[in-house]
C-alpha cells in the first residue's frame, strides 16, 4: 500500500521517521509532502516528525473512499475541482496543510493534491490519539518544573526503536523491550513508553519526583495494565550494580539539562553549567560501557543540551569521549528547541553492542 506524509521541517527526524517505519519507495512530491511504501502502517501514529498521514489513491478509487459532504483541502483550486468531480460533495473547507481542522478531523476528510489524478486521503493526524488521551504539556496530570516536552519523549523512543532493530538486524515487537529513562524525573519518558507497549525501567539519583507521579501514571486509562515499570535511585556517575538494568534493551533520556539558564546568566556561568553536564555524560558513558560488557546490545538516545544564545557546544567533546571508549556515537545536529527557549538539545544516539 502507497502512503503519503505531510512532514515537519526536521529532516534528520523526518528520516528517522522513515528509517522507524522502515519506508521504502520514497518520493519527494512537493514541500513537506512525501509518498512511500511501509509494511508499519500502525506505527505511523506515533511518529511525531509526520504531521499527517494517508493513503494515494487514484480518482476512482478515492471515489469511493468519499463518504462525508464535507473535504478539507489546502487551496480554492483543488477544492473547486474536487466539487466538480464528486457529486456527493456538498462544500470544502480550507485548511492548513500542517495543521489538523477540527471540524475536518472529527466529521468530514481531508484529501490532499499528489499530482494530476493521484490523492491523498488523510487518514490519520499526528499522535492525535494520543493528543486526545494526553495533555502532551501536562502527559502526568501536571506540568512540573524540568518535564520533558511528550513530543520530545515519543521522538526519542521512535528513534530508539528503529536503531535498536537495524542493531539487532530484526523486528522486534513491543512486549520484547524495555526502555530504561537514567535521567527519569517525573517519569515522562517511561509514562509515554508503558502507553506504546513497552516496558520501563526508570532511575534518577533523586527518586522523589518519580514517586510524587506514581498514582497517576498508572491512571488505568492512560497506561496498560500489561506493561511493567520499575524505579529505582541511581547515580550514573556510580557503578551500575542492581541487575535489574540488564533487562534494558533501549535507553531513551533527555538526560541531563544543567542549571536554569535566563537571558542574565553570565556566560563564565554557562561554561561551568556546560562542563558539569559534559562531566556526567562522558562519566556515564563509561559506566554503561563497563556494565555493557558481555551483555547484549543497548541502544542510547539522548539529548545533549545546546545553550542557544551563548554558543557554547559540549557535543564535539561528548562524541569524542565515546569514540575513545570504541562507541559509535553520532548526533542529530539540528537542535530541538521550542520557541523562546533558551536551552535547545542535539539528539545523541549511541549503540553500546
Ligand atoms: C531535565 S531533568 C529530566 C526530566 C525528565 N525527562 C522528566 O520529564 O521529568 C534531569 C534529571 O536528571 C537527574 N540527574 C542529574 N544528575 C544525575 C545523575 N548524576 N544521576 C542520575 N540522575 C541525575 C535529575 O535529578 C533530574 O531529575
Amino acid at each position: 500500500m502507497k502512503y503519503f506524509g505531510i512532514i515537519g521541517e526536521n529532516e534528520e527526524l523526518v528520516h528517522n521517521a522513515l528509517s522507524y517505519l522502515h519506508a521504502t519507495n520514497i518520493i519527494v512530491i512537493k514541500k513537506n509532502i512525501i509518498s512511500f511504501e511501509t509494511e508499519f502502517h500502525h506505527r505511523l501514529q506515533t511518529c511525531a516528525s509526520l504531521i499527517k498521514w494517508g493513503i494515494v489513491l487514484d480518482h476512482q478509487t478515492l471515489e469511493k473512499k468519499i463518504i462525508s459532504d464535507t473535504v478539507g483541502v489546502a487551496d480554492n483550486k483543488f477544492g473547486v475541482h474536487l466539487k466538480k468531480q464528486f457529486n456527493l460533495l456538498k462544500r470544502f473547507k480550507l485548511v492548513e496543510l500542517i495543521h489538523t481542522d477540527l471540524e475536518i478531523k472529527n466529521e468530514g476528510q481531508e484529501v490532499v493534491s499528489l499530482g494530476e489524478n493521484i490523492y491523498g486521503l488523510v487518514q490519520g493526524y499526528q499522535n492525535i490519539s494520543l493528543y486526545e488521551t494526553i495533555d502532551f504539556n501536562k502527559p502526568v496530570g501536571g506540568m512540573g518544573i524540568g518535564m520533558m516536552p511528550s513530543k520530545l519523549a515519543l521522538t526519542l523512543i521512535n528513534i530508539g526503536v528503529g536503531e535498536y532493530e537495524d542493531l539487532s538486524s530484526s523486528t522486534v515487537q513491543n512486549g520484547q523491550l524495555t526502555i530504561r529513562d537514567p535521567f527519569c524525573g517525573f517519569g515522562t519518558t517511561n509514562f509515554l513508553a508503558n502507553h506504546l507497549g513497552y516496558n520501563t525501567i526508570g532511575s534518577d539519583i533523586n527518586t522523589t519526583q518519580a514517586k510524587q507521579n506514581r498514582k497517576r501514571r498508572i491512571n488505568k486509562t492512560l497506561s496498560q495494565e500489561t506493561v511493567k515499570s520499575f524505579f529505582l535511585k541511581q547515580d550514573v556517575t556510580k557503578e551500575l550494580k542492581s541487575p535489574i538494568f540488564r533487562h534494558a534493551t533501549i535507553i531513551v533520556s533527555e538526560g541531563r539539562l544543567g542549571n536554569t539558564v535566563t537571558s542574565r546568566t553570565a556566560p563564565a556561568t554557562m561554561h561551568m553549567y556546560a562542563s558539569q553536564v559534559q562531566t556526567v555524560y562522558t562519566v556515564f558513558a563509561k559506566n554503561l560501557t563497563e556494565y555493557q560488557k558481555d551483555k547484549k546490545p543497548v541502544t542510547l538516545i539522548m539529548t545533549i543540551p545546546v545553550w542557544l544564545k551563548y554558543e557554547i557546544s559540549i557535543s564535539q567533546t561528548i562524541l569524542e569521549q565515546f569514540a575513545s571508549l570504541g562507541r559509535t556515537a553520532r548526533l542529530i545536529e539540528q537542535p530541538y528547541s521550542r520557541e523562546k527557549q533558551l536551552v535547545g538539545r542535539q539528539i545523541l544516539i549511541a549503540n553500546f553492542l
